[in-house]
C-alpha cells in the first residue's frame, strides 16, 4: 500500500486508521491494532511538526504485509535530523517551547519490534519499523 498525504495534524487520524484498517486481514488483536497506531502517530506527527515544522509538505507511507508481518515506511521530505542517534535518545526534544517530551522515538521502539531512522539535512527523514501481527497467547 502506498498513501501520500498532505502532512496536516488533521491528517494524522487518517493515516493511523488507513493503517489499522490494511492490517485487518491478519486479524491482529486490538492491543496490537493499538500499538501500531500509537507509533504511527508519533511518526506522522514528527513529520508535521519537526520535518514541515507547520509548513507545507507531504508524507508518505508505505505499508506491506508479508504473512502476518507489518513493514511500514513513513517518510517525510522536511528538515531532517542532524544526529539521528541522539534524537532516538529518551526524553531529547529540540522543541522546548512546545513543550513537547522528546517521547515519540521511545514510544515508536517502545511499541514496534523493529525501529530503523534514516535521515539527512535539508532532504528528509524515514522511520521504518516492523511488527509481528499475529497474537501468540503464552
Ligand atoms: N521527521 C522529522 N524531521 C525532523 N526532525 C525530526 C523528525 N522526527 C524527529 N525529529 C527530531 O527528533 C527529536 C526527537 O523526536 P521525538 O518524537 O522523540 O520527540 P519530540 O517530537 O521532540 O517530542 P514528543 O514526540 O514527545 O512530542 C525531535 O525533537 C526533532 O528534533
Ligand atoms: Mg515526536
Amino acid at each position: 500500500m502506498y498513501l501520500k498525504i498532505k502532512a496536516l495534524p488533521e491528517n494524522v487520524g487518517f493515516i493511523r486508521n488507513v493503517i489499522a484498517a490494511f492490517c485487518v486481514s491478519a486479524d491482529p488483536s486490538i492491543e496490537i491494532l493499538n500499538d501500531i497506531k500509537t507509533a504511527v502517530s508519533e511518526a506522522v506527527t514528527n513529520a508535521v511538526v519537526h520535518g514541515y515544522k507547520r509548513t507545507e509538505g507531504d508524507v508518505s507511507v508505505d505499508a506491506e504485509l508479508i504473512d502476518t508481518k507489518l513493514y511500514i515506511k513513513i517518510s517525510d521530505s522536511g528538515a531532517g535530523i542532524e544526529n539521528v542517534e541522539k534524537a532516538m535518545e529518551d526524553f531529547f526534544t529540540t522543541d522546548v517551547e512546545e513543550e513537547r517530551s522528546g517521547l515519540g522515538f521511545t514510544i515508536m521502539r517502545t511499541y514496534m519490534d523493529t525501529l530503523r531512522v534514516e535521515s539527512k539535512i535539508g532532504a528528509g527523514t524515514t522511520v521504518l519499523m516492523t511488527k509481528e501481527l499475529l497474537h501468540v497467547d503464552r
